[in-house]
């Protein structure tokens, strides 16, 4: 097990980026808890969090970083970096979620989510990586969704912004092998977090006009999704387990929920077929890390 790493989370205010803070600390490790306007309208999450740390005796640090923006990611990664020379695991946790009929999406809120849910990732990995390959070792993990695998109709362009979170991380899993650099996708399905009360909703409804009982659909699944969810500490004990996972033997995707929706199925037919594909292109178990997905640890 590899103990006492320097982990950077995204979204650290509210729900599993907090979860995550504090169960992580409580197990040894570094955490820079980072959050949107500490300062400001996160102020009391911040201190709460920093309390914490004191109560505790827990190694927690919060950090300002909106994941919209470059600057603000460069400067939040290089200060955990010269507090602590390093930064071994970066959790993408930071995101929202959409409810509404696709055509119901206008285009600014379809680039707004894209921006936070794909882009935030795309930054801070690029923030990241070049410490992480300075050291050789590092993990990027990415709190994607069930819905980052299945198609939930009235989450549409959170979907598409899982969708393209999973093919970002899947790439890095295969191209950052050779540095000692992982990437894994963490699904989970519904939990109690603040995240349905912090639910976007389509700005367009004159756009659903026609659309009859399809339009009760997003009334119903988030009524659904909400009443099932269960106790967030799950992921964060899940997250847990990752994190300490010897290198290699890490999985790419780690489903976390009571229910399988399928998700399972479809992540062993993607990974067979992902297998085959890296094979014609003459990428090995050397090379990357899919080989070993079967024989890794939950
Ligand atoms: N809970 C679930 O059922 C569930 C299931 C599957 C996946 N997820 C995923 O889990 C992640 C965390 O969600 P949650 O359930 O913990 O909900 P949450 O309590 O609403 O947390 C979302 C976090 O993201 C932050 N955030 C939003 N936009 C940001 C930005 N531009 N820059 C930095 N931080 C930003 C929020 O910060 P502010 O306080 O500043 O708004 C908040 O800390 C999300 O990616 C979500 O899609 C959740």
């Amino acid at each position: 097990m590899d103990s006492k790493q320097v982990i950077f989370i995204t979204g650290s205010s509210t729900g599993f980026g907090r979860l995550f803070a504090e169960t992580l600390a409580r197990h040894g490790h570094t955490v820079f808890a980072t959050m949107r306007d500490p300062q400001g309208k996160n102020a009391k999450h911040a201190a709460d969090l920093l309390a914490l740390a004191r109560r505790e005796s827990f190694s927690i640090f919060t950090l300002e970083c909106d994941v919209t923006s470059d600057a603000s990611v460069e400067n939040a990664v290089r200060a955990a970096v010269a507090q602590s020379g390093r930064i071994d695991v970066a959790v993408n946790n930071a995101g929202y979620g959409l409810m509404g009929l696709a055509e119901a999406v206008t285009t600014q809120q379809a680039q707004q989510i894209m921006d936070t849910n794909f882009m935030g990732c795309v930054r801070v990995n690029r923030a990241v990586l070049p410490h992480m390959r300075r050291h050789r070792k590092g993990l990027l993990m990415h709190i994607s969704s069930g819905a980052g695998r299945v198609v939930i109709p009235a989450f549409s362009l959170y979907t598409a912004s899982k969708f393209a979170m999973e093919a970002l991380a899947e790439t890095y899993r295969y191209e950052l092998a050779t540095q000692g650099i992982e990437s894994v996708v963490v699904e989970p399905g519904a939990y109690q977090t603040p995240v349905f009360g912090n639910l976007v909703a389509a700005a367009d409804q004159s756009r659903s006009d026609t659309y009859g009982i399809t339009n009760n659909i997003p009334s119903k699944m988030t009524a659904l999704l909400s009443a099932a969810a269960g106790n967030p500490q799950e992921v964060a004990d899940a997250v847990l387990r990752i994190i300490e996972t010897p290198v290699g033997q890490k999985k790419l995707r780690y489903r976390v929920s009571e229910a399988d929706l399928g998700v399972d199925e479809i992540n062993a037919a993607s990974e067979r077929v992902q297998s085959r594909l890296l094979e014609m292109f003459g990428l090995t178990a050397e090379t990357t890390f899919v080989h070993r997905d079967a024989a890794g640890a939950d």
